[in-house]
């Protein structure tokens, strides 16, 4: 009833466990397929972090190639100390190893530079599919927005040609032109859209001047924008979707899936409430597809997307009027 296909994987569900210190470590990723995951999707490693060691190695070699003549063949001893890429791979073999459902490694990054050849170490690591996590915020008041969404196309590119397995990209709402973009990701060669991620905001405390980070969860309200594009592109591209931001109730994960999700990914509420809360979006979701006569998800999946109309802008546009004439007054 609840199985779904995502990146091209068989999934027992619509329910993926999305990054977080919840899927970095072997217990909790245990506990997260236990309690109902269909998929987890690995933390990311970053793209300075590869950069940053591989200026270390170039750096290292050619200082020691330089004062040594033995030194032509040198190599470092790779036991003297470890890479956080190193540990990101055994981390995705290792979870291979002791989970049964697929497992998604996450790459973040914003350039096409050299470190997607990381991306070939994932897939042999044994990586079902990988999410690309462009969180680029767009500050420079140099880079154009053609540039930056080029920039990305070309980071897209370089990773769907140098692997196998699928690449799925999770990217912000703030583009010009959302549409567009999802075409041209699409054509670039990604699987997916994961939508949204999260613009980090942080807050200022008055008194001391200074900036919190504290990272805040999310909640229910920030559902509807993801919700809103996904139910939007559902209605014009075949690419696979999945939404994350803003699940907490089973009734969250009904819409998304209405909107036209292929999957639907958690992370507060598990932080919040531990992984057994899958198990209540499951039961919950079975549930509520027998008593409104659905036999499958599928079934359900994009009732409510916005069918494509011939001026989608003007559509929205008229949409927009209507909403702010419907306040009370
Ligand atoms: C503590 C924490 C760590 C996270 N780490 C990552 C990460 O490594 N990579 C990533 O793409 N997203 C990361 N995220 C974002 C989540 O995967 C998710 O997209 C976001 O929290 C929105 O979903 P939610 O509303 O269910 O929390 C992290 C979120 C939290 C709260």
């Amino acid at each position: 009833m609840l199985s779904t296909t995502y990146l091209s994987l068989s999934l027992s569900s619509p329910l993926v466990a999305s990054a977080s210190p919840l899927t970095g470590k072997l217990d909790t990723l245990r506990q997260l397929e236990d309690a109902g995951a269909a998929a987890v999707v690995l933390p990311s490693v970053f793209e300075e972090q590869l950069q940053q060691e591989t200026s270390f190695m170039d750096h290292f070699l050619d200082a020691n190639t330089e004062s040594l003549s033995e030194a032509q063949n040198f190599f470092p001893d790779p036991t003297l100390y470890e890479h956080k890429s190193d540990l990101a791979l055994e981390k995705i073999s290792a979870a291979k190893a002791s989970l049964s459902i697929p497992v998604i490694a996450s790459l973040n990054g914003s350039t096409p530079e050299g470190w997607s050849a990381f991306a070939k170490h994932i897939a042999r690591a044994g990586a079902d599919a990988i999410e690309l996590n462009l969180y680029d915020i767009a500050a420079d008041p140099s880079v154009s927005s053609s540039e930056l969404e080029e920039r990305q196309l070309n980071t897209v590119k370089e990773i769907c040609n140098a692997i196998h397995i699928p690449v799925t990209v999770k990217i912000g709402p703030h583009y010009s032109a959302l549409a567009n973009m999802a075409q041209r990701f699409e054509q670039a060669g990604a699987a997916g859209l994961v939508m949204f991620n999260r613009f980090y905001q942080p807050d200022f405390h008055i008194e001391s001047r200074t900036t919190s980070r504290k990272l805040g969860l999310s909640s229910s309200r920030e559902m509807l924008l993801p919700m809103s594009w996904i139910a939007i592109l559902r209605g014009q591209r075949t690419l696979d979707l999945a939404a994350t931001t803003g699940v907490h109730e089973v009734d969250d994960v009904i819409k998304y899936l209405m909107a036209g999700a292929n999957v639907v990914c958690s992370t507060s509420a598990l932080l919040s409430h531990g992984p057994e809360k899958l198990t209540e979006f499951k039961q919950g979701l079975a549930h509520w597809l027998d008593e409104n006569g659905y036999n499958d998800v599928d079934e359900l999946r994009g009732c409510m997307r916005r069918e494509f109309v011939d001026n989608p802008e003007l559509f929205e546009r008229a949409n927009y009027i209507k909403l702010l004439s419907s306040y009370p007054g």
